[in-house]
């Protein structure tokens, strides 16, 4: 979410340049062939990802250092194959491979734009579980899309590392399956020089380790994770840990010169997510916390357990957003980007939400403020299909908030608070789509929806106006 509002800044349009068509969707097996497709089949991100295996888990050990901008990695992947495979990729952005193993014997691999291609010299059968170390070192670099993404993936800042991957940055500092319909669980252990600090995903595990002058932080997410929301922020932060009321681990780190928001941003982000837990459904991590980087990126993303801020305060409103999308995105996970009012229409309505119960202003009134704006060109952009030149458009945001006003004012409080926790009940730690949200919301008030949803979600103009 942007810095001072919801709306996400993205005017102009970009043709993405991907090559390859769309491939088969993985696990099909309506293909003999034994080559892992090099797209896992969203249909507008053909290349994101790849097809023939699923990951389990990545056990990622590495070491940056902030003066020469180096990075060395060894990345080590459980999968489990869906076909059988003499080749399948990983996708990995710049950076030299020296060595790849599977199984533990030499692998040869090859690079072709962001894809590592790697023939294990025999046949892995389908229904297999291997793994597959990649050995890497170089200088990241970040992905830049200027006309829609702007910079994401690793960022370099002068004192370490700014890591924020949606939607395909993983690739920029790890080999990796990147899209988000196959989760994971992670192991990082990183090394930095002594005096800063490493942030990942999930809880630490023991205390960092300091020897010749580098500590090593070592963090566990224990709980599948989308590959765009690991993370690797390195730096001098200032760190606040503790207890939330209801019980939840908080972990807060600011960089140096946002030491006055640690307080701040300790206290809401251990509210928030007591409240959410109450609207939403039990919060489906074993931590919560927020990271306030100094690097400007000027928009927020929701890491799993670990938002982060780049380079501003947040009001409570994106503390709010960001915290809703642990629910809305990181423990329930679009399966294509298309999809993403899922993640970022719950995580705006949230912030209405907030407003509301912090006695701001209602949600109701949010809407009607967008609403009374015919001009507004979010009602030529049906948010159901988000684009891939214009992914973070603001109607994916605002319109597909209104979509779950239009949709509660419709089905009542008594259905629609019950139908958000079941949806988050139902899929926690899965892969969701919006066909099953709308079943979902169907089935839980008992009405045909397709009206609704359809003139929302899917049309190109402004939808009559609501009761
Ligand atoms: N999901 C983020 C949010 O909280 C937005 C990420 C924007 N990503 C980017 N590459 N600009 O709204
Ligand atoms: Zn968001």
């Amino acid at each position: 979410v942007g810095a001072a509002t919801a709306c996400a800044p993205s005017e102009g349009a970009v043709t993405p340049s991907l090559a390859a068509a769309a491939p088969a969707s993985p696990g099909t097996g309506a293909s003999a062939s034994t080559v892992g497709a090099p797209g896992i089949g969203d249909p507008d991100f053909p290349t994101d990802g790849n097809g023939g295996y699923d990951v389990q888990h990545y056990d990622l050990r590495l070491s940056y250092d902030p003066a020469s901008r180096k990075l060395a990695g060894s990345a080590t992947i459980e999968a489990k194959a869906v076909q059988d495979l003499t080749s399948f990729d990983l996708d990995l952005h710049g950076l030299t491979v020296s060595r790849v193993t599977v199984d533990g014997g030499a692998a040869s691999f090859s690079r072709s734009k962001d894809e590592l291609v790697i023939e294990p010299g025999g046949q892995i059968s389908n229904g297999a579980r291997f793994e597959v170390t990649v050995d890497y070192s170089g200088v990241p670099e970040p992905m830049r899309d200027s006309a829609n993404l702007g910079e994401y993936g690793f960022i370099s800042t002068p004192d370490g590392a700014f890591v924020t991957c949606e939607p395909n940055g993983a690739k920029t500092w790890f080999p990796s399956n990147d899209h988000p319909s196959d989760k994971a669980t992670y192991d990082f252990r990183i090394t930095v020089p002594a005096g800063l600090t490493a942030i990942a995903n999930g809880e630490m595990a023991g205390t960092p380790q300091t020897n010749a002058g580098k500590t090593t932080f070592v963090w566990r997410e224990k709980h599948p994770m989308a590959s765009y929301l690991a993370t690797m922020t390195t730096g001098k932060f200032q760190i606040r840990t503790g207890t939330s009321a209801r019980g939840l681990p908080v972990y807060v780190a600011v960089a140096d010169n946002y030491r006055g928001s640690l307080d701040q941003l300790y206290t809401q982000t251990a509210k928030i997510t007591d409240y959410w837990s109450t609207v939403f459904g039990p919060y489906p991590f074993s931590s919560t916390g927020g990271v306030i980087d100094d690097y400007a990126a000027g928009y927020a993303l929701e890491n799993q357990t670990k938002p982060i801020y780049g380079g501003f305060s947040p009001a409570p409103t994106i503390i709010a957003h960001e915290l809703a999308h642990q629910w809305f995105g990181d423990s329930l996970t679009i399966k294509r980007w298309r999809d993403l009012w899922l993640n970022e229409g719950f995580a705006t309505y949230a912030e209405w939400l907030w407003a509301e119960h912090t006695g701001q202003y209602t949600a109701d009134s949010a809407f009607r403020r967008y609403y009374a704006n015919a001009a507004d060109p979010m009602w030529s952009y049906p948010p159901g299909t988000a684009r891939p030149d214009d992914l973070f458009g603001a109607a994916v945001y605002n319109r597909g908030a209104m979509t779950l006003h239009a949709l509660r004012r419709e089905i009542g409080d008594d259905k629609f608070f019950p139908l958000i926790r079941a949806w988050t009940d139902a899929h926690r730690y899965g892969n969701v789509t919006t066909q099953e949200f709308i079943s979902m919301a169907e089935l839980i008030s008992g009405k045909n929806l397709k009206s609704l949803f359809d003139a929302w979600l899917y049309e190109p103009r402004r939808p009559a106006p609501i009761p």
